[in-house]
């Protein structure tokens, strides 16, 4: 049963498990965490040796002994006890000990939408594990909608779309619930991977996934749909020799690339439309789609959108952070609990 707005009000904390990063809203303190959802292990020892950033920046660079993992992949929290050691380091001791003093810990995370039982049983447990007595779930979709300002409570449609690391999330939302969802497994991590194969394929060059971000960069100007003469500079290594190489990349060879993971968003976007009542579309052709997530700014990508559905589209405010900020506007009480309230509660 989906947590109700006086349940999440009782609530102390509010956790955002990404796969790519970990955020954390702690009532009256605000936004504390924002960080890689990646922790550095001791694998001698089973220590940990760092997390968040200066993890993310061991990736690649270590010793044999030290193993760099990401508790949560896909989406879901795969490895429980380190997800709970990685939020441990993440909250700080002081932060901590000041949650443990509350005499009945509650908790709040956002799960993706439609995730099965046991991912929702897995975020649970690990919020658990940090001392939470009861934990309540929300649906992304809605806490994002919530977080970039949407007006879900009222009777007209507002469309959103989660562009996340592992997935894309498309919903229509009205009178504050979903009407019609989707949910792509195809994220940033895809379009990163689409890279990095297109740039192995084509130019013999092995790249990290975290080093792609200046081709992302070099999109940007003329969008993803639109082709023009425009090349940018990469350094890699070599498949071959393993020697450092840099090579000049066209640019629309990149768009080119990412097409593949870009066209399964697309269709989600369409699904949702043809799924959705047609008096709800017509709202959507005034408002259209507001796009939040890390991935929300693929530079291009709305304009993509745009020209895909012919409707307006917009990116929210910081729209990496909208999910957990929309947790932390329930948990302060921000929000008017009317129409999610049954008649004559
Ligand atoms: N400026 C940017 N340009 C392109 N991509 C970006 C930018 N900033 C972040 N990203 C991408 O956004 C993704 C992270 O987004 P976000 O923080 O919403 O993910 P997450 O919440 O951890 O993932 P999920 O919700 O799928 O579990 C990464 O794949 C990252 O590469
Ligand atoms: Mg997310």
């Amino acid at each position: 049963m989906p947590a109700t707005l006086e349940q999440l009000r009782r609530c102390h904390f509010a956790v955002d498990l990404g796969a790519a990063r970990t955020r954390v809203y702690v009532k009256g303190a605000g936004l504390v965490v924002d960080q890689p959802s990646v922790a550095a292990v001791n694998t001698r020892s089973g220590a940990l040796i760092a997390v968040g950033d200066f993890a993310e920046r061991m990736t690649g660079r270590t010793p044999d002994y030290i193993r760099v993992v990401r508790p949560v992949t896909g989406g879901t929290v795969i490895d429980i006890e380190m997800a709970q050691r990685m939020l441990r380091h993440l909250l700080g001791d002081r932060m901590r000990r000041s949650l443990r003093r509350k005499p009945r810990l509650r908790a709040a995370a956002c799960t993706p939408h439609e995730a099965d039982p046991l991912a929702r049983r897995a975020t649970v447990e690990t919020l658990v594990g940090l001392g939470a007595r009861r934990v309540e779930l929300v649906d992304t979709l809605i806490a994002a909608a919530v977080g970039c300002g949407l007006p879900v409570e009222r009777a007209e449609a507002t469309m959103i779309m989660v562009c996340g690391a592992a997935a894309t999330q498309v919903a229509v939302l009205s009178l504050g619930s979903i009407v019609a969802a989707e949910r792509v497994p195809v994220g940033g991590e895809a379009v990163d991977h689409a890279i990095v194969q297109h740039l192995r394929l084509e130019h013999a060059l092995m790249l990290p996934s975290q080093s792609v971000r200046p081709l992302h960069l070099a999109l940007h100007g003329n969008g993803l749909n639109l082709s023009g003469p425009s090349a940018t500079e990469i350094h890699g290594r070599d498949v071959a020799t393993g020697l450092a190489r840099s090579v000049v990349i066209d640019t629309a060879a990149v768009r080119d690339a990412i097409q593949t993971p870009l066209t399964a968003v697309l269709d989600g976007i369409y699904r949702v439309l043809r799924e959705c009542p047609p008096d709800l579309v017509a709202d959507l052709g005034d408002r259209g789609i507001t796009m939040v997530g890390g991935s929300a700014l693929l530079p291009g990508l709305d304009q993509m959108v745009r020209e895909a559905t012919g409707m307006p589209v917009s990116i929210a405010e910081r729209p990496d952070v909208c999910a957990v900020r929309g947790l932390g506007e329930m948990l302060e009480g921000n929000i008017e609990p009317l129409v999610l309230k049954p008649l004559g509660a």
